[in-house]
């Protein structure tokens, strides 16, 4: 897998990816080997997963999204955001509308590239990161619908403030480790039109089209949603295509009680909500952009030879795998298969090695 639990055994491991607290500092950087003291620091702040360097195959690029340097910007300003908002002063909103324009730039710079947004996050600050990943989701959904750059940049600050009115709720529902009462669950849903009049009070001058976002984002086609179970033709675009995002990032993430569904999970359900609770050709455009199988990720093929994903195709749900154990487990020489070709598929995702499979490196 590309992520791994926090844990003693990852002394002397090296971090591929660096770890970054919620109020966007660097707490330890990409390539510091990791010591029992930076394991014992990592998991007093909450973090439960760590990107680590790859020893069965170095090379491995794992799936880009956007540069660690803007998504640090990025959720520095949604933390700076909801500090605004929790302390009723007006929110930097010619800052977050720069970032909006930041991450359109290098979103459409990146092209057809596929997601994997394994974004390693501490148990609380899940908002602000998440807010990040539903901004970057939201405006490859906004590109592939031929919205116009005025448009996205405006998509991109309701999708980076769409859940704003969490900072008004209190602490112990937001990071409660288990499923809310339906009373915390009422309380919890609040946050949407809280949102939106504190955007309208701290940020007089954003866009209408922006700050509805917060308020209508859980609004569903069929009318199941909230605050106003509103339809399909009276929720604006923008929220349907947050919602697609927000559902997405949300089901593959882990939570302080649960562990995130796995990519392919996450998209049946997506899909199965296609057309009753969102529309299913912004469901497409997402899935069209994000990695069903993320490279780094262990799969079992169709033939029972097993190997680990080196690379995304075009073709989401066919990607290029590295395989590097026969049926039974025992290593075999690295070649690189894409699924697809002559009938092959990924039969499953795996979780942990076999054992058999150890003593080729561990992980
Ligand atoms: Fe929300």
């Amino acid at each position: 897998m590309r992520v791994v639990p926090v844990g003693p055994n990852l002394a002397g491991r090296r971090l591929a990816r660096s770890v970054v607290l919620k109020d966007g500092r660097v707490l330890l950087k990409a390539g510091t080997v990791l010591t029992p003291q930076y394991i014992e620091s990592l998991s007093r702040r909450g973090f439960q997963w760590v990107h680590i360097h790859h020893e069965l195959l170095p090379d491995l690029a794992l799936d880009a999204d956007i540069s660690e340097e803007l998504r640090i910007r990025a959720t520095e300003q949604v933390f700076q955001a909801a500090e605004a908002v929790a302390r009723r002063r007006p929110l930097d909103h010619v800052g977050i509308e720069r970032t909006a324009e930041m991450l359109l730039e290098e979103v459409r710079a990146n092209g057809d590239v596929v997601y994997g947004l394994a974004v390693v996050r501490a148990a609380d600050d899940d908002t602000f990161t998440h807010s990040v990943n539903v901004a970057v989701l939201s405006l490859a959904i906004g590109l592939r619908s031929g919205l116009t750059d005025r448009l996205l940049r405006r998509l991109g600050v309701g999708a980076l403030l769409h859940d704003i009115g969490k900072a008004l709720l209190p602490k112990e529902i937001l990071t409660k480790p288990g499923p809310l009462t339906d009373e915390e669950r009422e309380i919890l849903k609040t946050h949407t039109t809280l949102g939106f009049h504190a955007l309208r009070e701290e940020a007089p001058s954003m866009s209408p089209l922006s700050t509805n976002v917060a308020l209508s984002h859980h609004e569903r086609l069929d009318g199941s949603g909230y605050p106003r179970g509103i339809r399909d033709p009276e929720i604006h675009l923008f929220s349907k295509i947050v919602a697609v995002a927000d559902v997405w990032d949300a089901m593959v993430s882990d939570r302080p009680y649960r562990p995130g569904l796995s990519e392919v999970e996450a998209a049946r359900t997506l899909a199965a909500g296609a057309g009753r609770l969102f529309r299913p050709e912004l469901v497409q455009r997402l899935l069209l952009r994000v990695a069903v199988f993320p490279t780094g990720t262990y799969v079992r093929l169709s033939d029972g030879r097993a190997g680990v994903v080196t690379r995304q195709t075009p073709e989401p749900t066919q990607p290029e795998v590295t395989v590097l154990w026969d049926r039974r487990n025992r290593p075999v020489k690295p070649a690189t298969v894409r699924v697809g070709e002559e009938g092959l598929y990924i039969d499953a995702v795996m979780d942990h090695l076999p054992s058999a499979m150890d003593g080729h490196g561990r992980l």
